[in-house]
């Protein structure tokens, strides 16, 4: 059973991450749907918040688990025993970003794999900031996130 984690902030999960999620699972029997923190950020949804959002957009695949980390991804890595983490990248500045992270991941476990993948045609350009900025203009980002996610973003993210 190979199993493969797609880690990621979820602020909030969109249509193309659930994307990127079904590539992986053209390579992987199962995938962890990891929602962590990136130092580097700060939220619009709390963690329990993204994690509920990643639970409704990936419901209906039931080879995925979703759960939320506050540690590091090579400890999440080692405790699943996973084969590989798949990250999604658009543009040669998400790739080069994904790459030195793939770098320092594997510094601190030299098992650890990251699997690059491309974005698709569907949604090539699709960001999570762009569903934020929909939100903070109160627009609804239908289109852009799952339907079954909408009334927790809205209820959650309305206010931003
Ligand atoms: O969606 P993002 O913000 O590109 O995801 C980045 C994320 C959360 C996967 C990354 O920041 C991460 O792996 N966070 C967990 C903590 C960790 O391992 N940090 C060390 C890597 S620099």
């Amino acid at each position: 059973m190979s199993i493969a984690i797609v880690p990621g902030s979820f602020d909030p999960m969109t249509l193309g991450h659930r994307a990127l999620v079904e590539q992986a699972l053209e390579h992987y029997d199962q995938v962890i749907v990891a929602v962590m923190n990136n130092a580097d950020k700060t939220y619009l949804f709390d963690m329990n918040t993204r994690l509920m959002i990643a639970r409704r957009t990936v419901e209906d695949l039931p080879a995925v688990r979703v759960l939320c980390d506050e540690g590091l991804l090579v400890d999440l890595y080692r405790r699943t025993g996973a084969d590989a983490v798949c990250k999604g990248y658009r543009n040669d500045a998400d790739y080069a970003y994904e790459c030195r992270m793939a770098e320092w991941n594997r510094a601190h476990e030299p098992t650890f794999r990251t699997v690059l993948l491309k974005a698709g045609e569907r949604y090539p350009t699709l960001s999570s900031t762009e569903v934020r900025s929909m939100l903070k203009k109160g627009e609804t980002p239908s289109g852009l996130v799952h339907p079954a996610a909408i009334p927790l973003i809205l209820s959650k993210g309305g206010e931003a």
